[in-house]
């Protein structure tokens, strides 16, 4: 995690990404990491799916990928421990949940304290839980809302898409169009406030170690 003493190459902070589904944002962060946006790796995706599409987008960059299933009626904590004994394996300086749909219990979390960090398509205390963007949506055509967002946020404990707010984006919610299309504007926008978070977050850890 520190960069070793006398060592005259820049410091790459290690990032896992923890995915469960088709990996978009963790396609931003590795490309991100390819072109030198990041300053950082992608050591490894993790994903809690066998199915996850994130797993083939981590294979063709070349990153190591690992599956971790739950075992049917066995304790969350016993799979957040070895989820967190496999994460620790690949020594990270963040952890980024990136479409990872499943509530982490502080048998994970407090292995890697200030170091979760957690993707949420909505504003803060805002839509939480699964289908933000659908409720949102659906919320406008109502006319209960028009606007909404993405925000990414530090998970300290088991609260769900809850915790210090890293970063935020707010979006207007034009009904006039497709939902499909309004949909991808979402996505599109977590892509950039995903990398632009990291990278911020990887700059501090860079100067933290150079001091
Ligand atoms: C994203 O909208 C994320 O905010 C939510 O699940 C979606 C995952 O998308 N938690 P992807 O797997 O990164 O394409």
């Amino acid at each position: 995690m520190a960069a070793p003493a006398g060592s005259e190459a820049p410091y790459r902070p290690r990032l896992v990404v923890l995915v469960s589904g088709s990996g978009s944002n963790l396609q931003a962060l590795l490309d991100a990491s390819a072109d030198g946006r990041l300053g950082a790796d992608v050591v490894a995706v993790v994903s809690n799916r066998a199915d996850a599409f994130g797993l083939d987008l981590a294979a063709n960059a070349g990153v190591e990928a690992a599956v971790v299933e739950p075992t049917p009626g066995a304790e969350r904590a016993e799979y957040d421990a070895e989820l967190a004994e496999l994460v620790a394996s690949y020594d990270p300086d963040l952890v980024v949940l990136a479409g990872w749909m499943r509530i982490l219990t502080m048998a994970f979390l407090g292995r890697f304290p200030e170091r979760v960090i957690n993707l949420h398509p909505a504003l803060p205390g805002e839509l939480a839980g699964t289908r933000a963007i659908e409720r949102a949506w659906d919320e406008a055509l109502r006319g209960d809302r028009t606007r909404t967002g993405v925000m990414i946020h530090q998970v300290p404990d088991e609260g769900v898409d809850d915790g210090p707010v890293l970063a935020t984006a707010e979006l207007a919610i034009d009904t006039t169009i497709p939902f499909e299309e309004f949909a991808g504007e979402v996505h599109r926008t977590e892509h950039t406030l995903l990398v632009e978070t990291v990278a911020r977050l990887c700059d501090d850890l860079r100067h933290a170690a150079s001091i």
